[in-house]
């Protein structure tokens, strides 16, 4: 067994994403009993507070919280906790955390800073005398832009940290409903026999989102939907529908059938970008009741970047032959929702004459899991009474709500950097993105990226709220598909 880590080193501790998720994740892991003994946290980041301003922050931070704060575990938290102002990519500065972090043998470094400051930072670490073998990085998307920049990146961290002790986040991986993927598929004898080309027709996978890029346009400007979300979340989890079982849930029996996944799925061409995929851009709009503003005004001038993408990916693999996998993801749609479809084939036969026979859809397993989460498998059954026309039929869900799991006393929904965080700390990798798996998400990517530049594809405009461009129900429609809503 691994040993555990003994110390965090936030970097970018005062950032978005620390502040929002990493450093409430923490405290909830400390509420729980689950930080180890001793365990201490050195967040930095360039700005000049003083330790107890950084305090401050946090305490308020996770007063907003609607779990409200324990005392008893902010004192003890607070003890972990400290903040040391630094520049990370100067040997100088990595120097000053040297009295915070003496104490400690197996510390793991969180970079929660941009990801064009890694390879600078990892080499800083190790000239400090921070990359031991005992030490683990902890890295957050993008890893890149495209197959070459992240294997730039890579190539600089592994220069300092072996493959074992390099953590790729995704976070989608530490979501509870992603990980009931792999328990609904695996747990279960009923699916796994009917999970191919034999019985499944399509497979949809939708994230949509409210929100607009807003202030992160200078980000998102440079990535778009595909880089930003398609590349990383939709295609995990393309591959936990679709992988091989894995002998255990060992890191590499995991991750091996997640890469062979992504190594199976076809090429993208010309012929493709034009038929099988869509761009799209937010322009004004109304979003949930609420006037929405076009991208191009959060971003102050023209931009041909996606704010929406729908595309056709199929796997060439005995398994998946023939049998398409739509995906779709965008911002300011009407609603929140990531879900995914996997609808079956009809029988192949159908016994009901007459109007049952116009009754029978066929079955339909959606798995929601934001918001909220719910497993939900339609079946047909007699529609109840006697009707003139003989027997009807209708289509019923049999509904796995998984909110009634939080409603106990003292339940609550988990970050998904908790369950992360953690298993940094004891050292289980399996929910954490390999090196192979980033290059072979990236390899696909380039591949539609370059045919949507061959085909000069451009991001076609739609109304804020509304669910994408008319493309997109075109390019689901001309396989004989329909979203399903
Ligand atoms: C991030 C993307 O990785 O995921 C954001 O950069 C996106 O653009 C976010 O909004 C979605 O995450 P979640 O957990 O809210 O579905």
């Amino acid at each position: 067994e691994t040993p555990r880590a003994d110390l965090l080193v936030l970097f970018g501790a005062t950032g978005d994403l620390a502040r929002r998720m990493l450093l409430p994740s923490l405290y909830f892991l400390d509420v729980d009993g689950f930080l180890p003994d001793g365990f201490k946290i050195v967040a930095t980041a360039r700005a000049e507070l003083s330790r107890q301003d950084f305090l401050d922050h946090v305490r308020s931070d996770l007063k907003g919280r609607p779990e409200g704060l324990d005392e008893a575990v902010w004192a003890r938290f607070c003890g972990r906790l400290d903040y040391v102002p630094a520049d990370a990519t100067s040997i100088e500065g990595l120097a000053a955390l040297k009295p915070h972090t003496a104490q400690a043998s197996r510390p793991m470094f969180y970079l929660a800073i941009s990801p064009s400051l890694y390879s600078k930072v990892c080499a800083a670490l190790a000239k400090v005398g921070f990359a031991g073998p005992e030490s683990r990085i902890v890295l957050e998307k993008p890893i890149g832009r495209d197959l070459e920049s992240s294997r730039a990146i890579n190539a600089a961290v592994g220069a300092v940290f072996d493959e074992e002790r390099v953590f790729r986040i995704d976070h989608y991986l530490g979501k509870e409903t992603v990980q009931n993927l792999i328990a609904l598929r695996f747990a279960n004898t009923l699916f796994e026999p009917l999970w191919n080309n034999l019985t499944i027709d399509h497979v949809q996978i939708t994230v949509a989102e409210t929100e607009g890029v807003g202030e992160r346009w200078p980000y998102y400007d440079e990535y778009g939907a595909l880089r930003d979300m398609l590349q990383n979340h939709m295609l995990q989890l393309l591959c936990l529908v679709a992988m091989e079982p894995p002998s255990d849930m060992e890191p590499d029996s995991v991750r091996n059938e997640k890469v062979k996944v992504l190594r199976s799925l076809r090429g993208f061409t010309r012929a493709d970008a034009q038929g099988c995929s869509i761009r799209g851009q937010y322009g004004d709009g109304v979003v949930a009741g609420r006037a929405a503003h076009a991208y191009e005004k959060e971003r102050g001038q023209p931009s041909d970047i996606e704010t929406f993408v729908a595309l056709r990916a199929d796997i060439d693999n005995w398994r998946w032959a023939g049998v398409p996998f739509f995906l779709r993801t965008g911002k300011r749609l009407p609603e929140r929702r990531t879900q995914i479809a996997i609808q079956f084939k009809p029988v192949p036969h159908s016994i009901f004459g007459g109007a049952a026979s116009q009754d029978l859809t066929a079955n339909r397993l959606v798995i929601d899991l934001q918001p909220d989460e719910d497993i939900e498998l339609t079946l047909m059954n007699k529609a109840p009474g006697i009707s003139r026309e003989g027997m009807r039929l209708q289509s019923l869900p049999l509904s796995l709500s998984l909110l009634r799991a939080y409603e106990g006393p003292g339940a609550r929904r988990r970050i998904a950097y908790e369950r992360l965080l953690l298993d940094v700390i004891v050292g289980n990798s399996t929910l954490f993105v390999r090196r192979d798996e980033v290059e072979a998400a990236w390899r696909w990517i380039d591949g539609v990226a370059d045919a949507w530049k061959e085909a000069g594809l451009t991001p076609k405009p739609y109304a804020a709220g509304s669910w994408g461009p008319a493309g997109a129900f075109a390019l689901i429609e001309r396989a004989g598909r329909a979203w399903y809503d």
